[in-house]
């Protein structure tokens, strides 16, 4: 498959000519998930969004976004991050040969992340302070510099990220009536009510937030956000008002998980589905199974990062290895027990 702006330009604003910066991102797959749909009572598809080129959604808004900034003669690329947007913005920064800087809550986001923004030779920036005061900041400093902000306030970034809403309608032969997704800083349940308005579709958007990270449940900013998915530890959404216009528009809700509720979806999906996803995206699971989607009976749960971004969290999740001695019997006698 080609990637995104190739596959879809007719509906995003790029010109034949533009230049082009991917990883031949999206096109992830949707995989019927019979153990969640047993749970929750509904035929349930899971959006494998830990397929993209970095292992998150956030490829499908750094194309356009990083794109567009070349496109605008930009020289660097900047954005606040809770790790996944870092890891995606170094990764395109690279390919298009531009200057990449993250700013991520210190000793607050996931080691792949880390890796991988590191890796790819972003100047990462750890902010002795949380997600909402670094996008503040990168705010700020992006109206004083040319550097473009690649954040999900930058409207490009929803343009990309709403193509996943026409590949879950291309790859069905009907339409769903539930979308479950998980929301921290509230882009992207923005891109993709989006989407699936400019097809003519109405899902229920239902949106989960961590029950110590829940300001749109609240009903009001949280000053210390606080959970085990860190992906999603935001307290004041930049997207706050579209992502309760989609919400309500499209008649579906928003509700808090628990940390204890993400884990256990969290381990269901790898133990039981084979999926490996990190504990912010099982928030989308764990909150249908909770809260059910509003009375949708057909619904897409958006998987937005792969488990691997989360090392440390998988391994306290999850069994211990078996210590064995090199020889046939005792082999024998670890795996029978
Ligand atoms: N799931 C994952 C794995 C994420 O990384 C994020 C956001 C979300 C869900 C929520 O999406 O912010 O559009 O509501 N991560 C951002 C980041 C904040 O910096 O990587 P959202």
């Amino acid at each position: 498959m080609p990637g995104l702006i190739e596959r879809y330009r007719d509906r995003l604003p790029f010109a034949a000519d533009d230049p082009v910066i991917s990883l031949e991102e999206g096109s992830t797959p949707l995989v019927r998930a019979p153990v969640v749909s047993e749970a929750a009572g509904a035929d349930v598809w899971l959006k494998l969004e830990g397929a993209n080129p970095t292992g998150s959604f956030k490829d499908r808004g750094m194309t356009c976004a990083v794109s567009d900034a070349v496109r605008n003669g930009a020289e660097a690329v900047v954005c606040a991050s809770t790790g996944n947007t870092a890891a995606s913005l170094a990764a395109y920064a690279a390919r298009a040969g531009i200057g990449g800087a993250v700013i991520v809550p210190e000793g607050k986001i996931a080691a792949g992340k880390l890796a991988q923004a590191l890796m790819h030779g972003a100047r990462v920036i750890a902010l002795r302070g949380n997600f909402d005061e670094a996008l503040e900041i990168v705010r700020e400093l992006t109206r004083k510099h040319p550097i473009a902000l690649v954040n999900s306030v930058n409207p490009l970034r929803l343009e990309g990220q709403k193509t996943a809403a026409f590949e879950i309608a291309e790859e069905l032969d009907e339409p769903i009536d539930g979308l479950c997704i998980p929301v921290g800083n509230a882009g992207n349940i923005t891109a993709y009510w989006k989407g699936f308005q400019e097809i003519g579709q109405r899902p229920k958007m239902v949106g989960f937030q961590a029950e110590g990270a829940a300001p749109l449940v609240l009903g009001h900013r949280v000053e210390r956000p606080e959970t085990v998915a860190s992906a999603i530890r935001i307290g004041n959404p930049a997207r706050w008002e579209e992502a309760m216009a989609a919400v309500t528009q499209s008649g579906g809700g928003i509700e808090a998980v628990s940390d204890g509720e993400i884990l256990d979806a969290y381990r269901m999906l790898a133990a039981r589905e084979g999926v490996f996803c990190e504990p912010a995206s099982a928030a989308s699971v764990a909150g249908l199974i909770k809260h059910g989607a509003r009375g949708a009976t057909r619904v897409v749960c958006v998987l937005t990062g792969h488990g691997l971004k989360d090392p440390q969290t998988a391994l306290e999740q999850s069994g211990s290895v078996v210590p064995c001695e090199p020889s046939l019997k005792a082999v024998e006698q670890a795996i029978l027990a």
